[in-house]
């Protein structure tokens, strides 16, 4: 670690001490099913002839199966999360990283917890966690050392849903749940802090990486930063069958043509796609 990031790894977790345990902060009782939970433009299937013909309550009750399916994805990035920052204890170099890594352990608990408890509390139907976990998600840098894929893929796990957030908080009018706008709040102000640091240590990365940087590493990241989108923005099959609106399988092929679920994703995405450009790693949405 080079001395100049004590300063800021010190800043980041002295912003850390005033804990906010989110399954004490939040205000359960008012998780209510009788609004949405992710605004509409944010549904998969949204600007469809299918979407519009759907009454009021199966959208909502859509955009609160999704918004589960992106709390089920969370809780296993969470646990990502956990293990690097875990495994990164080992090498930590100064008291500043060791400390801003514990904290960095706390919060993302506390986000998994957040996660599972939301899931229980919603009273919906959704698959056991352990099912819904993606396969590709273990920390790849556990098979692969490369500080540059590591941080790469902690800058896109932690940013993407930060811009998913900034949208939901834009984008939330009375129709939106007010417990979702709160947990997005909550999960959002610590990921700023995680986030900070991450792009720091990808910028260092990507600055110091010139030729020691193995040829497939800039394909893998293209495939791992599809492979999160698409996990997180095009539901699967099962997830419209337990939202209520029969064969999942024609509801996904409405998603995934259409042009405005794409134009929406490519929008929010931008500013991390652009980021990782500037670090030169350029990457594509298939
Ligand atoms: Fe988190
Ligand atoms: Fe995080």
């Amino acid at each position: 670690m080079s001395p100049p990031e004590a300063p800021l790894l010190e800043q980041l977790a002295a912003n850390s001490v005033p804990y906010r345990d989110p399954l004490a902060a939040l205000d359960w009782r008012a998780l209510a099913l009788d609004r949405y939970w992710l605004p509409p433009e944010a549904i998969s299937l949204h600007g469809t002839p299918e979407f519009s013909a759907l009454s009021e309550p199966a959208r909502m009750r859509l955009s609160q199966y999704e918004l589960l399916g992106i709390a089920q994805a969370a809780v296993a990035l969470e646990r990502v999360a956990l293990e690097s920052a875990a495994w990164r204890l080992h090498r930590a170099k100064s008291s500043a990283e060791y400390a801003f890594l514990l904290h960095e352990m706390r919060e993302e608990a506390g986000h998994g917890l957040m996660f599972l408890r939301l899931v229980a509390a919603s009273g919906l139907e959704v698959p056991e966690w352990q099912a819904a976990l993606p396969r590709f998600a273990r920390p790849v840098t556990r098979l692969i050392h490369s500080d540059l894929l590591y941080w790469f893929m902690q800058v896109v796990v932690q940013d993407i849903p930060d811009k998913l957030y900034r949208f939901v908080r834009r984008h939330a009018g009375p129709e939106l749940s007010g417990f979702v706008r709160q947990m997005i709040t909550v999960h959002m102000l610590d990921e700023a802090r995680h986030l900070t640091y991450a792009r720091r240590r990808l910028e260092v990365v990507a600055q110091g990486r010139g030729l020691t940087v193995t040829r497939f590493i800039p394909p893998l990241c293209e495939i791992l930063f599809n492979r999160f989108v698409r996990r997180l923005f095009w539901p699967d099959a099962e997830l419209y069958e337990r939202a209520g609106l029969g064969d999942g399988r024609p509801w996904r092929l409405v998603a995934l043509r259409n042009p405005h679920r794409r134009e929406f994703v490519l929008r929010l995405i931008a500013p991390t796609m652009r980021l990782l450009q500037q670090h030169g790693v350029e990457v594509r949405l298939r």
